[in-house]
């Protein structure tokens, strides 16, 4: 979603240079528009410069890397409320341009605050929602002339979730901020102070950061930090922690883009994985055994990496259903009850259709447990308990390396509550931990051939993926890296179920992605080919290496090293991912920024 960026500098230094790094290190969160507030050394005043397009975009045409300033915010843009254009880009302003905000959230009752605000003579120029808030602050400030409490009046008549940042010339050392529902981390560089959405933004300058809680509110200027909670004004400060990453992994390198680097990473994003989920499986090892049900609750990715949990833990005896976070309620709400135990999976930690699912969970007493990439996140905040996996910051839009990494996470924890029973998994594990040395190995085998797949599908305007049981969800997020990255409409399907109405699509050369495992399915995802085949589909499929039978059918194939049957998948999506990567690059489009997504998307 929106991303939000600020700096102050302890020390007099220029900060647009920097303020431009870190909206940039935001852009992932998405891209509709871009803008900037600063106070300007040289007018001695608020300057806010904006507009609809990408920052590299803004940067071509604006002379914001002219200007001197020591304090600024930045906004990048994913539009919900006002259509994409200059004036609805962020900063926002009050009806004299003193009052500047940036804004990641929703504010629900804006309209009606917006009556009210206009009623007293304020004059809006924005579609925005998020308009309403320089304009109550104009309202209050004129009360009590205080920021700071100007800014808790007006956040008491917001309804609806906000992260903010604000720069004002009544009070212009100082960047106020506040957060309910979004994500907000003040990092702590010895140069400079910086507000920011997410880690990867001032990654580069420090690593020691604060992770704001809902109710948090304050401001950083050149010598003072000041957080205090206008919910509950006895909560202490959050408490400062080191961020474990480090810069190299939110930089591209010599890769051409974030995705593709990011595909390279997985062997080693899965071993520090390994190790790192190890240390805490054990801790929610009896919850997930004990429990009265298991949910396994994402979106996206998130979710197809939890039905792969589904239909592995239940080979195990340990019954679980996946559900869609934005379903949850509908699906299965009025069934939870105080047993239950949430496993809720997500790779921000931010998801807004994740989180609102565990609130409901917990509001009927379930026991959550997150699965986060983020460590820094709201979902591992209002958590039980929460793993934390290995993979280093994700910036590329499409989810990858988080995808393998959900599934080795699933596949250590299933370890540790089937030791609680004395059962043992070691086969499994073994295997488990030779996935990061197999995937470096044929890494390159996998990009020639994906390569060459792409230059064929990149004209095909659909596709299917095929796949039964733990092919099932690979299938299900191969497709969906072809449809997000290459606009290839590409729709998975269980490879026994296709053949009740999704076959009459196929024709001459229609595209069908089959994924063949080495398991008790083989026969039948043979036949499944078949009869795709003998009504012209184009087979690509994903073969154990060495299955004479499977290669002979299909008219082109990649062939995945056999590894143990429950770990095997997890190497079948890479090739996927990189199928996607090719079909965009070779489409001309940018796989970093596939249109209207976000990767955090924290809104309904
Ligand atoms: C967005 C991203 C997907 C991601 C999903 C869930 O839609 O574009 O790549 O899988 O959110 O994100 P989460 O952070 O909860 O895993």
């Amino acid at each position: 979603m929106c991303g939000i960026a600020g700096i102050v500098s302890k020390n007099y230094f220029n900060i647009i240079p920097k303020l431009i790094k870190m909206l940039k290190n935001l852009e992932y969160r998405g891209y509709d528009s871009c803008g900037f507030a600063f106070f300007d050394c040289n007018s001695k005043s608020i300057t806010v410069m904006k507009a609809k397009g990408t920052i590299d975009n803004f940067l071509a045409n604006s002379r914001i890397q002219e200007k001197n300033s020591e304090i600024g915010i930045a906004h990048t843009r994913w539009a919900t409320h006002g259509v994409v254009n200059d004036i609805n880009a962020h900063p926002h302003v009050d009806c004299h341009g003193t009052i500047a905000v940036v804004h990641n959230g929703i504010i629900d009752n804006y309209l009606e605050l917006r009556e009210e605000l206009e009623l007293k003579g304020h004059v809006f120029r924005s579609e925005t929602d998020t308009e309403v808030i320089p304009h109550l602050l104009e309202h209050y400030y004129r009360e009590s002339r205080n920021i700071l409490d100007a800014l808790k009046k007006a956040l008491k008549r917001l309804k609806g979730t906000y992260a903010v940042a604000i720069l004002t010339s009544y009070d212009s050392e100082k960047i106020f901020f506040a957060r309910n529902g979004q994500p907000l981390i003040i990092g702590i560089g010895d140069n400079e102070f910086y507000v920011a959405s997410d880690i990867p933004a001032f990654l580069e300058w420090t690593k020691k950061a604060l992770v704001l809680r809902d109710g948090d509110i304050g401001f950083v200027s050149r010598s003072e930090l000041h957080i205090e909670n206008y919910m509950d004004p006895n909560l202490k400060p959050p408490e400062l922690f080191e961020v474990p990453w480090n810069i190299d992994q939110a930089r591209k390198g010599n890769f051409p883009f974030f995705m593709l680097k990011e595909i390279y990473e997985q062997p080693d994003a899965i071993q520090r994985t390994i190790i790192s989920v190890s240390h805490k499986a054990s801790e929610v090892a009896a919850d997930l055994l004990n429990a009265n049900f298991l949910y396994i609750v994402g979106a996206g990715s998130s979710y197809y990496s939890s039905l792969y949990a589904q239909y592995l833990y239940a080979k195990w005896g340990l019954k679980s259903m996946a559900v869609i976070a934005s379903e949850f309620e509908d699906l299965v709400g009025g069934a939870i009850e105080p047993n239950d135990v949430i496993l809720a999976v997500s790779q921000s930690g931010e998801t807004f259709d994740t989180i609102q699912a565990v609130k409901i969970a917990k509001s009927k007493g379930a026991r959550i447990i997150s699965l986060v990439n983020n460590m820094g996140s709201t979902l591992r905040m209002i958590s039980d308990k929460s793993i934390v996996m290995g993979a280093g910051p994700e910036i590329g839009v499409a989810a990858t390396k988080t995808f393998t990494t959900q599934i080795a996470s699933f596949i250590v924890i299933l370890k540790k509550v089937l030791e609680l029973q004395g059962i043992d998994y070691e086969r499994q594990i073994q295997s488990l931990q030779t996935v990061p040395r197999v995937l470096s190995e044929n890494m390159e085998y996998f990009n020639n051939r994906a390569l060459f797949i792409a230059n064929w599908i990149k004209v095909k305007t659909n596709a299917f993926y095929l796949g039964r049981g733990l092919g099932q969800p690979i299938a299900l997020e191969g497709a969906l890296k072809l449809k997000e990255i290459a606009y290839i409409h590409s729709e998975s399907y269980p490879a026994g179920e296709s053949k009740h109405g999704p076959i009459a699509l196929v024709e001459e050369g229609f595209p069908v992605v089959v994924i063949v495992l080495e398991d008790k399915n083989h026969s039948a995802v043979i036949a499944n080919i078949q009869e795709m085949k003998c009504r012209g589909g184009k087979i690509i499929s994903l073969i154990p290496a060495g299955d004479t039978e499977a290669q002979e059918l299909s008219d082109l194939t990649i062939e995945i090293p056999r590894l143990d049957p429950e770990v095997a998948p997890m190497l079948y999506v890479v090739p996927l991912q990189l199928l996607a990567y090719h079909t965009a690059v070779c489409k001309g489009l940018d796989p970093d920024k596939p249109r209207n997504l976000a990767k955090s998307v924290t809104v309904k």
